[in-house]
């Protein structure tokens, strides 16, 4: 069987599949495991009562079931539930959008495999364009996304170190060139695996180089707002003509619904539509069905500000002092500045041992975590910053595994520094 160059890209072994077997591997080996590896969201009880009422509500309705299973989508996606989030984004977020400016995909990974490609790659006018990620660390789902080579290039952040064990990545903008070689900016807001939410200024900043290379600026805004609302600082959400944001369904806790959802400018919107055609048909409308009352009342927002970011600042709270007192201070251990998601991001500076290592030693005393050297997406030199950090996600164990988790990273870090 001879494949063609699309199967040997994507039927290779790409980093997000080596992370998720091995993670797989270790679940599978029978051990138990503290989990704080993958990007599963917390199983949050009341949000989880809220949908199962409603499945039940779905199930005895003949008319809403018989909607729900067995039934295309528009490829756009399902149009109450687009109008819904319209009129959602217009008076909550005061965006400008209608109908036209939203489309669903099968997650928004499925919309970043889309968004790419339409922007990215070769070009009918000779040229090849890349996706430029104002920094590195970014979120791994990126990585291999683009269905040519050398798709991504990341330029480095600069490091702010704030004192009290903390530290702050920022666009490093004298890095960053954007020109006829850029075929989108894409940034996620927060970031995945850091936590860090770009700032205001740095948006702004971003948008007006898009702008003047006529290029999207897509914000990736799964762990964002309006929802899930993983966002712990300032930050004014963002969106214009030129602007893409990209909005799940999945942090907020249903991961399995795979609903993504697309802000943009018509053209862009009907280009995904037609891609969604081809690609998938139509997008699952579980997710729509289930939130679909949530979007109209605006009480997705409620849920989101009340129920689910308190639950995470709450994980974070515990993470931040567990991590102080089992740390203390005879290693120069820091975390990014906790401002978003359900991430902490871990740097060990001089660290003697690389990060997979450190991933290896832990994997052996039962805990999983993600070595960050997978997210250094798009640059290509040999920073040993990029083997000196961990992301540890404080979402889904309970108090005690988290202390016991991180008490077992703190061990075998100082056991590291020590030899
Ligand atoms: C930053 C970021 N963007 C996008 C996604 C993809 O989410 P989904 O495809 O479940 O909507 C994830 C998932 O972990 C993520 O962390």
């Amino acid at each position: 069987m001879k494949l063609s160059a699309f199967g040997e890209k994507f039927g290779s072994t790409s980093g997000v599949q080596v992370l998720m077997d091995d993670i797989g591997d270790a679940l599978a080996s029978g051990r138990d495991m503290i989990m704080m590896g993958g990007g599963n969201p917390a199983a949050i009880p009341a949000v989880e009562a809220l949908f199962q009422e409603r499945m039940r509500q779905l199930s005895q309705d003949p008319q809403q079931l018989n909607k729900l299973l067995s039934s295309y989508d528009p490829p756009q996606g399902n149009a109450t539930f687009i109008a819904d989030l319209a009129a959602l984004f217009r008076k909550q977020l005061g965006w400008q959008v209608s109908e036209r400016n939203i489309a669903l995909t099968n997650g928004s990974q499925a919309g970043f495999f889309m968004l790419f490609n339409m922007f990215a790659g070769s070009c009918n006018d000779g040229t090849y364009r890349q996706i430029q990620l104002p920094s590195a660390p970014e979120y791994i789902g990126y990585a291999d996304a683009g269905l040519e080579p050398d798709f991504l290039v990341a330029a480095h952040p600069q490091i702010d170190e704030l004192g009290g064990r903390e530290f702050k990545y920022r666009v490093q903008f004298d890095e960053l060139s954007i020109g006829a070689q850029t075929g989108a900016i894409c940034v996620s807001r927060p970031t995945n695996p850091t936590g860090n939410v770009i700032t205001d200024e740095e948006v702004e900043h971003l948008d007006a180089m898009a702008r003047a290379a006529d290029v999207p600026l897509i914000i990736d805004g799964a762990y964002g707002v309006p929802f899930p609302s993983l966002i712990y600082t300032q930050a004014t959400p963002f969106w214009n003509d030129n602007t893409i944001v990209c909005l799940s369904l999945s942090k907020l806790g249903l991961p399995s619904a795979r609903t993504g959802i697309v802000v943009a400018n018509e053209e862009v919107i009907q280009t995904i539509a037609r891609t969604n055609a081809i690609i998938n048909l139509a997008s699952g409308n579980f997710g729509a069905a289930l939130t679909q009352n949530l979007v109209h009342t605006g009480d997705i927002i409620r849920l989101s500000n009340e129920v689910v970011r308190p639950y995470y600042e709450q994980q974070l709270a515990l993470t931040k002092s567990v991590l102080h007192r089992e740390m203390g201070t005879s290693i120069p251990w820091a975390m990014h500045k906790p401002e978003g998601t359900m991430f902490t991001w871990l740097w060990f500076k001089g660290m003697p041992i690389t990060s997979q290592e450190l991933y290896e030693r832990l994997k052996a005393r039962g805990v999983i975590v993600v070595s960050g050297h997978h997210f250094f997406l798009g640059i290509k030199d040999q920073w040993r910053h990029r083997h000196e950090c961990i992301r540890v996600n404080y979402a889904a164990q309970s108090p005690q595994r988290i202390e016991q988790g991180l008490a077992i990273i703190a061990e075998e870090v100082k056991k590291a520094y020590a030899h």
